[in-house]
């Protein structure tokens, strides 16, 4: 009787969640990064979700509760939802869209040969909605695409003369990776393309459960929403290069970043977040998406000449800690170097255009032996780099080096002793590109350092003195 009275009440609240919404069957193709997190989110609000994925892999291991990434808190959302039975996986691409009102698309659209977005993935989707589709659906691109492509797609919903029952809808996502399930329920912002109002009204009210007063809803035509997207990662990835710009410049007349940050963070027009110097921007959006925007902004005539600079400080960014390194113990031949982070940030298991790769090629190519650790990414990189040493701990990694580089902002790295460091490395030259250790510790213990917007004077004389 008591089994029987909870399978009653989860029903209950169950039915009052639904009841509450829009009764929408939704779809998801593609179950990335984006995808997964949306499909899991939207479950999370009480609607029924089937995430799709061509790749057959990712859909067994899912169903049997296996994270294809790590995220932290995803898990738990989808296990939760898959056991109450408000989220799928399936391949059966062609039955989901069949049986869904909504059918968002997530799909990858990684850069192209030319520098342009290949969208190939993506049209393979669309195609398929736009052949299977016999009843009204509404397709919404969840994925970044270049700008005009909502326009041709609609000409190509027009050519099948399906414009009665398909209409098309923009909504762009702004999740970071590492904090996407928290930024899923905790949107600044939702921006819905589309250019009929019953529609947007449709995909507003699927977010319903977390639009908070807080949450700004801009409701606009799908090639401004494309626009949006692209216009908030390229001012992003400026802000980011402008401060390790201004953090180069501090290296050299000795003033304080950190300072200067907060000077500039107070000020309510350029806001507090996104002014951290670092080893450059990586991951599989700010790189990709400032390329694109330049190129596709050159097929339409017009010189994006910031979001450029962007790219090429960016670039140098990159291979800064190489630069300092050099700078501090000469040739790079048979120094041991130790590389502390190799995920583009915290949080995630992700290496794509992460600083790290730049940096281990190039010590390879200089001859030096690189110890690497990292508390999630390490299984990535080998696929990548299989000759260079792997350590199971920061301080494994840190045993016995010449030069120590942290690349990424791991709060256990920030837990090391600096004393203890310097006593395990064999020449203790600490190269700190996140910013995250205490300077004076540094200063006091470390034979040569750098600190980004610090440079390498910490103590009162240069280390070279
Ligand atoms: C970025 C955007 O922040 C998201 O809003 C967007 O949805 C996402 O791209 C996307 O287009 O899908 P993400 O790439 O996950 O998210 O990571 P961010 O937290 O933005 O960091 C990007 C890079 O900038 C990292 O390498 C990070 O270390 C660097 N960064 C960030 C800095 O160097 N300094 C900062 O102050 C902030």
């Amino acid at each position: 009787m008591k089994k029987y009275l909870s399978k009653v009440c989860i029903l209950v609240s169950f039915l009052c969640t639904s009841l509450s919404l829009a009764d929408e069957s939704i779809a998801i193709l593609g179950t990335g990064y984006v995808g997964l997190v949306l499909g899991a989110g939207l479950a999370e609000c009480g609607h029924k979700v089937i995430c799709c994925d061509i790749d057959e892999s990712k859909i067994t291991r899912l169903n049997k509760g296996i994270m294809p990434i790590f995220e932290p808190g995803l898990e738990e959302v989808v296990q939760k939802n898959f056991e109450n039975e408000r989220l799928f996986f399936s391949n059966n691409i062609n039955e989901a869209i069949q049986n869904s009102d909504i059918i968002f698309i997530a799909v990858g659209t990684p850069t192209g040969a030319d520098g342009c977005t290949d969208i190939t993935a993506l049209e393979k989707a669309f195609d398929t909605i736009v052949r299977l589709s016999e009843t009204p659906k509404i397709v919404c691109i969840k994925s970044t695409v270049p700008i005009g492509t909502g326009k041709s797609f609609s000409r190509v919903i027009a050519s099948h003369k399906k414009e009665h029952i398909l209409s098309l809808a923009s909504n762009p996502e702004f999740l970071r990776e590492g904090s996407a399930v928290y930024d899923f329920f905790n949107p600044d912002r939702i921006v819905i393309g589309s250019n009929n109002t019953t529609v947007a009204e449709r995909i507003k009210n699927i977010f319903q459960p977390i639009i908070t007063p807080e949450v700004r809803v801009i409701t606009t035509d799908i090639t401004t929403s494309e626009t949006i997207k692209y216009a908030a990662n390229a001012f992003l990835a400026n802000k980011i290069s402008f401060v390790n710009e201004i953090a180069n410049l501090c290296d050299e007349t000795g003033a304080c970043m950190a300072d200067v940050e907060l000077g500039l963070g107070t000020d309510p027009r350029i806001g507090p977040h996104f002014l951290k110097p670092g080893p450059g921007f990586g991951g599989s959006c700010f790189p990709k998406d400032t390329t694109a925007l330049v190129t596709l902004a050159q097929t339409h005539g017009v010189q994006l000449k910031t979001v450029k600079a962007a790219i090429e400080t960016n670039e140098h960014q990159k291979r800064k800690a190489l630069i300092v390194a050099k700078d501090m113990v000469g040739t790079l031949k048979d120094k041991t170097v130790a590389i502390l982070g190799l995920s583009f940030k915290a949080n995630t298991d992700d290496i794509r255009e992460a600083a790290s790769l730049i940096i281990i090629d190039e010590l390879i190519k200089a001859g030096a032996l690189v110890k690497a650790y990292d508390p999630m990414a390490m299984e990535h990189t080998k696929k990548i780099f299989s000759d260079i040493v792997y350590c199971s701990s920061a301080l494994g990694a840190i045993d016995g080096a010449d030069v120590l580089i942290v690349l990424t902002e791991w709060p256990e790295f920030k837990q090391l002793n600096i004393k203890e460091i310097c006593s395990l490395m064999n020449d203790s030259n600490i190269i700190d590109m996140r910013n995250i250790f205490n300077k004076d510790a540094l200063a006091t213990y470390a034979k040569r350092c750098y600190v980004v917007g610090c440079g390498t004077k910490l103590r009162n004389e240069p280390y070279d003195q």
